[in-house]
């Protein structure tokens, strides 16, 4: 049957206390809202709709970055949970099949719980996502009567004796879309928030005689981002989670609670990651690479057998090829490093193409910025460029050739040649020797 999603993403998020909209705060380097959406994907649903409010420009954009097809549903006003799925009606017109719906700030659920729901669906009516909490603090309850879901309770509005229900509600709920759309019309909003809470419509549901079960799933996958607190929490299982991944795939680390992964990061087999590795959005390493202590790579492609680090940062834009040596203090953007090369120590290397098997000494800087804008500096292969040469791009050095050291090279080099441009060198006999002594001889007399 053809799914839509429904992700609620209109909430301020008061208690972030920030002037971004909750769902946009990262985790893993990605927005909640974008791990919501990749959570929902795995359902391959026909329409997917976002319904935003608080800060809506930035939800949309973000939102359709990861995704052009999102609808995005506009709920000026936050009144409550069943009010924002009341605002997808529209973006809904014409659908027929199941509704599903998911809360922007609920980013870890897993492809096989969503599979749960949707088989549950075949004999209920309404499937609503539970689970048990260790500490059911402010969730709302999921009430049963034998195994049907009778109502769910808000915190606010429970009794003591509801309040010592574990049974907690994750916000994932997935129904027939009409009747879904017909039900949240039903809500209404006496109660202790004076919000129409989407909660309610098991009640009424119920008491139309329609069925409702729960779908339980483990805690860490429903956790709810409600604050700073809780962003970090999130965060620490995300990581823990990817971690674990990893070294199935047959990733050594050394210290695995000192390497940090982003949400698409893509490590190959038996490579090694020692203590304190950062991983941004965006970075493939393949297999047999070494990536070593202190590193921060982002955006970035390590090929089989690279060595990184240890202190590289790999910036967006970094093609490395098979056998790349990146060593300490070197910063990489935006250039492609062929097989084999070598840029060990102490350089910038930016806008840049280093040919196969290059040499680049130490301290060497491609300028590739003139104040307005970028330029590329080309290198050819097997090249040797002397330590602390700095290639003012535009330029270009060609295969087989030579930088002296502290050059400034400013014109292209050919093919083979050696480019020197520095000062020549002069050497004052017994100047050195004279100087010190006078000196000295200052020093002694204190003044
Ligand atoms: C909600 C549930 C609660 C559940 C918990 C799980 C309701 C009434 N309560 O509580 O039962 O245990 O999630 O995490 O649904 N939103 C809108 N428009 C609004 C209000 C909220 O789009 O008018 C969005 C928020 O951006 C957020 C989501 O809906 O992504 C949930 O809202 P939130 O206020 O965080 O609900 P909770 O109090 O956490
Ligand atoms: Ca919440």
């Amino acid at each position: 049957m053809a799914t839509a999603l429904i992700i609620l993403a209109a909430g301020m998020g008061t208690r972030m206390n920030s002037d971004l909209p909750k769902v946009l705060h990262e985790i893993a380097g990605a927005p909640m809202l974008v791990h919501a959406l990749k959570a929902g994907a795995a359902l391959e649903p026909a329409r997917t709709v976002v319904v935003a409010g608080h800060g809506s420009d930035m939800v949309e954009k973000a939102a359709k970055a990861y995704d052009p097809d999102v609808m995005i549903a506009l709920q000026s006003e936050q009144l409550g949970t069943a009010h924002a799925v009341a605002q997808a009606r529209d973006a809904l017109a014409g659908f027929d099949g199941d509704a599903l719906m998911l809360y922007g700030d609920t980013p870890f659920i897993r492809p096989e719980t969503l599979a749960a729901m949707t088989a549950a669906r075949l004999t209920h009516d309404i499937v609503v996502l539970g689970f048990e909490a260790a500490d059911p603090g402010r969730y709302g309850r999921l009430i049963m009567r034998g195994d049907q879901l009778d109502r769910i309770v808000e915190f606010k509005d429970a009794s003591d004796q509801e309040r010592a229900v574990t049974l907690c509600n994750s916000g994932v709920i997935v129904a027939d879309c009409a009747t879904l759309l017909d039900l949240v019309a039903a809500v209404g909003n006496e109660n202790a928030a004076g919000e129409y809470y989407l909660t309610d419509i098991i009640g009424i549901a119920r008491a139309r005689g329609l069925s409702a079960t729960v779908v339980r799933c483990d805690e860490v996958e429903t956790l709810g981002v409600n604050s700073r607190a809780e962003l970090s929490r999130a965060e620490a299982l995300f990581q823990q989670n990817a971690r674990a991944v990893a070294q199935e795939d047959g990733v050594t680390m050394t210290a695995p609670e000192t390497v940090f992964f982003a949400h698409d990061t893509v490590i190959g087999r038996d490579t090694v990651i020692e203590p304190n590795v950062v991983f941004g959005p965006g970075v493939t390493v393949e297999s047999g690479a070494t990536i070593r202590a202190f590193s921060h790579l982002e955006g970035c492609h390590v090929a089989r057998g690279g060595v990184i680090g240890p202190y590289a940062r790999l910036r967006p834009g970094a093609e490395l090829a098979e056998d790349v040596k990146i060593g300490n203090f070197v910063e990489i953007k935006n250039a492609q490093i062929a097989e084999g090369a070598k840029v060990n120590h102490l350089s910038y290397i930016g806008d840049a193409t280093i040919g196969a098997r290059s040499n680049i000494g130490a301290g060497t800087i491609t300028c590739n910025y003139d104040g307005v804008f970028k330029h590329h500096t080309t290198i050819g292969q097997d090249t040797f460029i002397g330590s602390n040469t700095m290639l003012v791009a535009p330029v270009s050095v060609g295969d087989d050739a030579m930088t002296g050291s502290g050059s400034v090279v400013t014109k292209d080099v050919p093919a083979g040649a050696l480019a020197v441009g520095r000062a020549r060198q002069e050497n004052k006999a017994g100047f050195a020797t004279r100087l010190f002594e006078k000196l000295k001889a200052r020093k002694a007399k204190g003044s």
